[in-house]
């Protein structure tokens, strides 16, 4: 094993850690398993009493979501991008944003904006005869049946890099990422006023499609959240016993370290993970869900504990698979799933990092169910290092690195050019 000791940091026991995916996966589980017990056991609570504790907080507010869920209650916050432009977002709303952990910006771009973007991307992909080349999913979790994708493994359009380097985009992302404790015990972890334009897809999804949705499951790390020494520093509360002051939105340790390298992983650190709406959809036409908790981590990480676990099980998570939540280990979560409102084009939608998010399924989908992926990204050590790839991929047209190596824009004449970066795309891609 590759494992060292964490400095000492505290009288509690030090946890062994793997900078890299452990050779004997088994192993490491049933041994970080049993570190991170005897350094709760040494805080003088058990690994029971202290579960409980997060159990009985997360059990009541997922009991509060279901319940304003069932009576008909707007579950998600939505907020107007003028008071957010304004800076008078009322107090209660941005407790309840704080509570819930998600978002539906009303109004972010203009709706006549949105549908001309969806339109471009529209001309973009046929323009360059994208349907007649296209050679299939390049990944297995995305990837859709039939000869035309859902997902477009398309990254540096017009449309995208204009809405990734607007004015608009900037001030929402700085405004989430204002939610996060961004400065701690002398370091200042991530600058929320600047962002590092992570690179992502598109999602066209026809009227008339059937979609199976997508399973609930997490997306900021797997294994490496109890593994990597990072990790468990910004997990520092949990293993240490102590989860009354673990607090979700305090990104110290976490906008440096490495994440495990697999399939769906993502290098950068987001507060936020976030798409724009290019089409309208309602809320009954297979739409994204959370379990909109975002402390809700702490039962993630600190269920495998539980003797009713297998030793070398971390409750079905593995490297190079998303992070599942299922009914059979996070049922009292799973409770709280709840959907996004209708929304409009023009609109977005946001969840914090860390929570737990799925798709409804649907059959014979009513109208267009058209997005753009943008989160909020803000520079940071990890997101500079990631910036550094990101840039050539955009210079050359290339599909960026977290991606299946599919670029097929490198040959695209009208993709979106370096001439048209603003200061705000320049110092996303760290040219300026
Ligand atoms: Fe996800």
């Amino acid at each position: 094993m590759s494992a060292s000791p964490t400095p000492a940091t505290s009288p509690l026991p030090a946890l062994p850690h793997w900078e890299q995916i452990p050779d004997d996966l088994p192993a490491a589980i049933r041994q970080v398993k049993a570190a991170i017990r005897n350094r709760i056991a040494a805080s003088g609570r058990t690994v029971e009493e202290v579960f409980a504790v997060v159990e009985r907080q997360v059990e009541a507010e997922a009991g509060e979501v279901a319940a304003a869920r069932d009576r008909g209650e707007e579950v998600w916050p939505v907020l107007d991008y003028a008071d957010i432009a304004a800076g008078t977002v009322p107090a209660d709303a941005l407790a309840l944003l704080r509570r819930r952990g998600c978002l539906v910006v009303r109004g972010h771009f203009d709706r006549d904006q949105a549908l001309a973007w969806d339109q471009g991307i529209v001309d973009y992909v046929e323009g360059n005869q994208f349907f007649e080349n296209y050679r299939g999913p390049g990944d297995d979790f995305f990837g859709s049946v039939g000869s035309r994708p859902e997902i477009y493994p398309v990254y540096w359009s017009q449309a995208q890099m204009q809405a990734r380097q607007s004015d608009r985009m900037a001030r929402v992302q700085a405004f989430l990422n204002g939610l996060w404790q961004h400065e701690s015990q002398g370091v200042r972890w991530f600058d929320p006023h600047r962002d590092s334009l992570y690179p992502d897809r598109i999602r066209r999804r026809p009227p008339g499609a059937d979609s199976a949705g997508l399973g609930a499951h997490l997306d900021p790390g797997t294994l490496d959240l109890w593994m990597t020494s990072d990790y468990q520093k910004a997990f520092r509360h949990l293993f240490d016993g102590n989860p009354e002051r673990y607090d979700p939105w305090d990104a110290a340790y976490r906008t440096a370290g490495p994440q495990y390298p697999g399939t769906t992983m993502c290098s950068v650190f987001r507060t936020f993970q976030g798409w724009t709406a290019l089409s309208d959809m309602d809320r009954d036409q297979g739409v994204l869900h959370t379990v909109p908790i975002p402390g809700a981590m702490a039962y993630l990480l600190l269920r495998p504990l539980l003797a009713d676990v297998p030793e070398d099980d971390m409750c079905g998570v593995t490297v190079s698979q998303v992070f599942p939540a299922s009914v059979k280990w996070h049922e009292p979560l799973l409770r709280a799933l709840s959907g996004i409102p209708d929304v409009r084009a023009g609109d977005s939608v946001w969840w914090h990092c860390d929570m737990i998010h799925s798709v409804a399924p649907v059959t014979s989908q009513r109208g267009w169910g058209n997005v753009m992926y943008i989160p909020a990204a803000p520079w940071c050590p990890r997101n500079e290092r990631y910036a550094a790839s990101v840039r050539q991929a955009f210079l050359a047209g290339s599909s960026p690195d977290d991606f299946p190596a599919e670029h097929y824009e490198r040959e695209w004449p009208d993709r979106f050019p370096a001439s048209d970066l603003n200061m705000t795309g320049r110092r996303g891609l760290g040219l300026s």
